[in-house]
């Protein structure tokens, strides 16, 4: 069994590179980010305080977040909607880093994504894979990229999903995501002493796949 962490900063092109990676591989596609955002939505749509670490807790475990593959697309399921558009929103991406922030919350995900990974070839991305999720995965990769380029493509993907947004305003959302969630104190984003990092600035998503695939077929 292959087991592939993907970690990095927002907006470096670890869901495309992870997601196509799977599809080549013919692996699980494991979208952690996508977890924490489902459960974020979950907790604006509840009205749920996100000062509230207990509360938070509470409707995490009564909260069932899955993957079903639709044609070539992975939709995120939390309970029985279908949040794969809504948990990109600009109003989840501001608070989704308050809640992962806290340890119990994270401690639950990690072993919702274990259990996920358990007795299966998986790609994951995320920012704790490496570390804390698949601390024995076979390839650990650090995807990142300058804050120029990562801001131009998270506008791109943006506007892709019929949100208009300020380059600037994004630019901004996504430093303050980073800073947060490399600050935390469990889980935090960091390169690993057995981190593969791969700066994407001036690659396509093809030559990070192709660069990523080379490093696995090498070893
Ligand atoms: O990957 P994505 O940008 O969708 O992740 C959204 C947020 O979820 C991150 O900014 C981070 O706060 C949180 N996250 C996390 N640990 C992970 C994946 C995501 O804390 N493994």
């Amino acid at each position: 069994m292959m087991k592939i962490a993907i970690d990095g900063p927002a907006g470096a092109g670890k869901s495309t590179v992870a997601k196509t990676l799977s599809q080549l591989m013919s692996y699980i596609y494991i979208d952690t980010g996508a977890m924490y955002r489902s459960l974020t939505w979950k907790a604006l749509q509840t009205g749920t305080n996100l000062d509230d670490e207990k509360a938070l807790y509470e409707l995490a475990t009564n909260t069932n977040i899955h993957f079903q593959k639709d044609n070539s697309q992975q939709k995120v399921f939390c309970d029985s909607f279908d949040v794969s558009e809504e948990i990109r929103s600009p109003q989840v991406s501001s608070y989704v880093s308050k809640l992962a922030s806290y340890p119990s919350i994270r401690q639950l995900m990690v072993q919702r994504q274990q259990e996920m990974a358990c007795n299966h070839s998986v790609v994951m991305d995320g920012r704790d894979i490496g570390e804390c999720v698949l601390p024995d995965a076979d390839f650990k990769f650090f995807l990142t990229a300058s804050i120029a380029e990562r801001a131009r493509r998270r506008l791109a993907e943006m506007k892709s999903q019929g949100y208009e947004q300020q380059l600037e305003a994004i630019r901004d959302e996504i430093i303050k995501r980073d800073e947060d969630d490399a600050r935390r104190e469990v889980g935090a984003l960091k390169v690993l002493p057995d981190s593969i990092v791969i700066d994407t600035s001036n690659m396509t998503i093809e030559q990070v796949v192709e660069k990523i695939l080379a490093i696995i077929r090498e070893d």
